[in-house]
């Protein structure tokens, strides 16, 4: 990743999305932030667009709007922006199930393919897909949230060979729990200290992408080292 390079960030409203966008930020990188709802945090590298991932049309818009306010340096997309409901199987209303394909899975891919020619044309870049641990196990009450995750895992691991060639990494991140306001609308779990914090996930995500040009990490599973506490 190079000083003048920029890389799009979708969901920076709160949680891991915000956390990362102000770490490039303050290292310096050109943040392109790609959300429904505007964060309340400023910076000179810090970019903000209007967009629902679920909307195609919203999504083609973005990278419009990017490259004419920004240039045509796209390094990086970390396709971030996602929520879960949860509920028994024969519980879950339907459009609940289908609001998480449309941004989990078919947002993710709407935003890949808009930036992918930017990519290529310049030979370099780097995809980061945020799955989770549901995304590798199946969950009891999170069938719907479960499947978009694996969606993702599937989505990933296709494109880092597909997209290899033209020197575009796709890395796949698991995190385990995270504090921030995705366990809002989740019954039965409130935030806690011993989750992995988003500016945890958020290292992480910048080390992945400082990584060195022929360096690919295809996956990344990370958890909270003891999520319970420490031991009395
Ligand atoms: N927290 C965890 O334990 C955990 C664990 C594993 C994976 N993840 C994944 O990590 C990602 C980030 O979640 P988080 O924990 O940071 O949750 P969060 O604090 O609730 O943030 C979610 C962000 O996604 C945005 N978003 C949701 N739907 C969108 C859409 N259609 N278009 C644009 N932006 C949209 C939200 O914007 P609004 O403010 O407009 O709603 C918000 O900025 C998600 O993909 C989630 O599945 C989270």
């Amino acid at each position: 990743m190079q000083q003048n390079d920029i890389i799009i960030v979708t969901g920076v409203s709160k949680g891991i999305g915000l956390a990362i966008s102000k770490v490039l930020c303050e290292k310096g990188y050109t943040v392109a932030g790609w959300g429904r709802t505007q964060p309340a945090f400023s910076d000179i590298n810090f970019h903000f667009f209007k967009c629902d991932v679920s909307d195609h049309r919203q999504v083609a818009s973005a990278v419009q709007q990017t490259r004419s306010r920004l240039g045509e340096h796209i390094y990086g997309l970390i396709n971030n922006a996602g929520f879960g409901h949860f509920g028994k199987v024969e519980e879950l209303e339907l459009d609940k199930w289908h609001d998480m394909f449309n941004t989990n899975v078919h947002g993710l891919m709407y935003c890949t393919r808009e930036v992918v020619p930017f990519m290529k044309a310049k030979q370099r870049g780097h995809i980061i897909n945020i799955s989770s641990i549901a995304g590798l196990n199946g969950i009891v009450q999170g069938s719907g949230y479960s499947a978009t995750k694996f969606a993702v895992r599937g989505i990933s691991h296709s494109l880092y060979a597909e997209l290899r060639e033209d020197g575009i990494k796709v890395s796949c991140v698991y995190p385990g729990s995270v504090a921030t306001n995705f366990f809002d609308t989740v019954e039965g779990i409130n935030i806690s200290p011993n989750m992995l914090q988003p500016d945890d996930v958020a290292t992480l995500l910048l080390q992945l992408l400082q990584s060195p040009p022929n360096f690919l990490t295809v996956d990344v599973e990370i958890r909270p080292l003891q999520p319970k506490g420490k031991k009395n």
